[in-house]
């Protein structure tokens, strides 16, 4: 026989199961506890087919999984005769299976998994239609075991809905991460490639788990050494990590690398030299990287270099790089993300919406066949609700990738709980009219205008925290990425099972609290944020976190929603705004054009209504604008309470973790209600039918409180703090009191104060000088100075009486001076 064998032979894993580890998070949903001990049924032997280094690595995975360790390993020349996993390519695995039908067989990244019999053995096969398809067929056999499906009989063979399914970091060489929530660079620091790049393997690993092929390292705002001669050597390193898990290396790159780091006097890309440069970089990289995946390129957007500086388009920009990358089989995704942030906010027909489309249709057909244009999934920038881009639909000629983001740049920077799946499967599912049923998934695809390329490209932004994203809940979003790049036909419902499975174990409590939790998240972040698509609401001049209403009006960004006096939001209507809406094809034009049509929940992104405007739902929008933010700000609060309800059922590190980031995050949609329908209620002058907005009878207003050292100050924005005001201690420390005249019983006491990056404040809460509680503000939250993005939330438990005096402490180190917005009491108890 001239197929080698390599056989693994998996014994005595019982010694090697059950060790207790700590819940970290690390292992993320590869942690294969309900694999061990495997099910009785299960062989104990892993045959290997063929030498692909991802064959041998998927072999390895299965005995990690089952076994800990392989008691004896080595090539053998025959099939074991006994029950065993075999595991290889199509072409190596048929000729040892000739019964298995031609017809069956994968391409591909795709696999097959099948169970067959020979004599008294029996056969677990993970064929593959490549060493990567046998990579993932292993990964997904892992999954079901471990989710404690059936696997006796297996007959499963599944191909991949797109070639591209990358991912994107926004590292920066120096360690730091744009828009990364989880600690500094797995790939970086100071300047260089970390002389450790276990955690790159580690990620490249959990990438292959779920069918993740590519992934660009760099910022897209990309420091043009990336492409400097020093540095490949130390990229390859990085190449070499993720190979074995089929995982190609890419990076982003500046336009204007060809002078940064080539000395030349231009970048323009009609320049012979300028192309020659791109052509023998690209040739140095492939020495080194033989494969590399490709570039990805950010230009003429907020600031950065681009072909326009010299009169040439994203076109002739793509193409002389794209050709470069074309002789070695890699791509070139170019984004859509191009426009003008120095719009006329004055001008009722400037959009920014409207800007990928107005650039990059007339582009159509003239890209070569390697670039790949990456489209976000909404025309303005990741918010909470978009409509799904219209250049989808309007590049019949051109291949196309559509970018999501799992980081939570807009949606709760994983402080918050918000599993944006069922976001991104409303895109995907969008129907663009535009060559019969032709929802985005499936353009992205390639399959509708029969492209060979096209796909999914998601920021991550993965950190050096061991779990990865900072929240242990918010890679259930990583997860989720993967599977739908793989098959966008799944549900959200199942998704969340699987990674609840994987990630938590099988207890029928867990499984479904979790889910419950992960398939709520996202409206009620959009309930307390930015409903009825008026965009999200935060403070886009700063971080992107907190709420900052008014911060996007007014200036050259053009995230706009224009509300004042009269009414609110975009009017990107044909007929009297902006023509936004005439990007799209006629059958989704009556969609969204007619004002009764429109759905509510894109309603101010497409339309600018007067506030006592009728809702289908029935209310008015002002009214939803309340509602949304009190319920949303309600379920926050419950989600707490469900998480509550896991105690005991799983372990306790990750229950804790889990269970401060609730409590926080119910904590800040407080914040973030009160801000957005103060702001409301001041702008539109309309009230609260249930009269809640400006009415907090549970609240003492700190200003109000008798204070001693603590001086009362503004804060800015003024909706971010109640009343506008806050107090604060310039120096030493300075007291807060009331005299408690409420009906007595047992309190929650919930203090809001402000928790700046800028320093570090003690609180301690006293009841008739007796100390009650007491904290430390020293998170590291996005900001230092007072305003919705630091403003937090503590609460303590505690019996009063009539006439108790409840007095608040504060005393501050560095800069930030122990602030106090209010103190709020909650009757939980007598
Ligand atoms: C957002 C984000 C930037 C990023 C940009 C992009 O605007 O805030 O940090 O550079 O998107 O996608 O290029």
């Amino acid at each position: 026989m001239n197929h080698r064998l390599a056989l693994f032979l998996v014994v005595g894993w019982l010694s090697f199961c059950c060790h207790v580890r700590a819940e970290t998070g690390a292992e993320a949903w590869l942690r294969y506890s309900s694999v061990k001990p495997p099910a009785s049924s299960l062989p104990g032997l892993v045959a290997a087919v063929g030498n692909g280094e991802m064959v041998r690595t998927a072999g390895r995975e299965l005995v990690r999984a089952l076994a800990g360790k392989p008691a004896n390993q080595g090539p053998v020349g025959a099939l074991p005769n006994a029950n065993a996993f075999v595991l290889g390519q199509w072409k190596d695995i048929h000729p040892l299976f000739p019964e298995l039908n031609r017809s069956r067989a994968p391409a591909g990244n795709g696999f097959w998994l099948k169970t067959v019999r020979h004599g008294r053995a029996k056969y677990w096969l993970i064929i593959g239609g490549s060493d990567r398809g046998v990579l993932y067929g292993t990964f997904s056999l892992l999954a079901r075991i471990a989710e404690q499906k059936e696997v006796a009989t297996l007959n499963d063979r599944q191909t991949p809905s797109a070639p591209i399914r990358w991912v994107s970091e926004w590292d920066n060489l120096d360690g730091s991460i744009e828009r990364g929530y989880a600690g500094r660079s797995i790939f970086f620091d100071n300047g260089a490639v970390r002389s450790d790049l276990t955690r790159a393997g580690e990620y490249a690993r959990m990438l292959a788990s779920i069918g993740i092929n590519g992934c660009a390292i760099n910022n897209v705002n990309a420091s043009p050494r990336i492409l400097g001669a020093e540095f490949l050597p130390q990229l390859a390193r990085i190449a070499d990590v993720f190979r074995p898990w089929g995982v190609k290396l890419a990076v982003s790159v500046d336009m204007s690398s060809p002078v940064a780091v080539g000395g030349l006097k231009t970048f323009d890309p009609l320049d012979a030299q300028v192309a020659e440069w791109w052509r023998k970089t690209v040739d140095a990289i492939y020495q080194k990287i033989p494969d590399f995946g490709g570039f990805v390129v950010k230009a003429d957007s907020e600031g950065r270099s681009g072909p326009s500086q010299y009169g040439r388009n994203a076109a002739d920009a793509a193409n002389v790089i794209a050709l470069a990358l074309h002789r070695h089989g890699g791509l070139l995704m170019y984004r859509a993300f191009v426009y003008n942030h120095h719009l006329d906010w004055t001008d009722p027909k400037a959009d920014r919406a409207r800007a990928a489309y107005d650039y990059f249709q007339p582009l159509d057909g003239k890209l070569e066949n390697n670039v790949v244009i990456q489209i976000k999934y909404g025309p303005i920038d990741f918010q909470v609700r978009e409509p799904a881009s219209p250049l989808f639909g309007a590049m019949p000629n051109t291949n196309q990738s559509i970018e999501l983001q799992v980081t939570q740049e807009y949606t709760g920077q994983q402080r918050h709980l918000c599993f944006l799946v069922p976001m991104w499967k409303e895109i995907l599912d969008f129907d663009m009219h535009v060559n019969g049923e032709t929802p985005v998934k499936k353009i992205v695809s390639g399959k509708t205008w029969h492209h060979r390329i096209g796909g999914y490209n998601a920021v991550v932004n993965v950190g050096l925290d061991e779990n990865w994203l900072g929240h242990p809940l918010a890679m259930a979003n990583l997860y989720g990425y993967g599977r739908l790049a793989w098959n966008p036909d799944l549900s959200s419902e199942t998704i969340a099972d699987e990674w609840t499975r994987l990630t938590f174990g099988n207890n029928p409590q867990v499984v479904s609290t979790i889910s419950k939790m992960l398939l709520s998240s996202w409206h009620i972040y959009e309930g307390y944020t930015g409903p009825l698509g008026i965009g999200t609401l935060t403070d886009i001049l700063g971080p992107h976190y907190g709420p900052g209403i008014e911060s996007s009006e007014r200036n050259g960004w053009g995230q706009w929603h224009r509300s004042d006096e009269h009414g609110t939001g975009m009017d990107r209507t044909i007929a009297s705004g902006t023509g936004y809406i005439g990007q799209y094809s006629p059958a989704v034009q009556k969609l969204y054009e007619p004002l009764a049509n429109c759905p509510d929940e894109l309603l101010l992104f497409m339309h600018h209504v007067p506030y006592p405007h009728i809702l289908h739902s029935g209310k008015t929008v002002i009214q939803h604008i309340y509602d949304s933010h009190y319920d949303g700000a309600a379920q926050a609060e419950n989600l707490v309470t469900q998480w509550e309800s896991l105690h005991g059922q799983i372990d306790e590190e990750r229950y804790s973790e889990v269970l401060k980031r609730q409590e926080y995050q119910a904590g800040h949609a407080i914040v973030w209600r009160d801000a957005v329908v103060n702001w409301f209620h001041r702008t539109s002058g309309v009230d609260d039918a249930q009269g809640r907005v400006g009415h907090n009878p549970d609240r003492v207003e700190a200003e109000d409180m008798q204070l001693s050292g603590y001086v009362p100050v503004d804060v800015t924005p003024w909706e971010t703090a109640s009343g506008g005001k806050a107090v604060v201690c310039k120096e030493g420390s300075c007291s807060a009191s009331v005299r408690f005249d409420r009906k007595p019983g047992i309190y929650d006491l919930a203090t809001q104060y402000f928790d700046q990056n800028n320093g570090i404040s003690h609180y301690e809460l006293f009841v008739n000088d007796h100390l009650v509680d007491s904290w430390t503000a020293d998170d590291r939250l996005p900001s230092d100075k007072m305003n919705g993005h630091t403003s937090s939330r503590h609460t303590s438990s505690k019996n009063l009486r009539r006439e108790d005096v409840v007095k608040i402490v504060g005393r501050s180190e560095g800069g930030e001076q122990a602030p106090l917005d209010y103190i709020e009491f909650y009757l939980s108890g007598y």
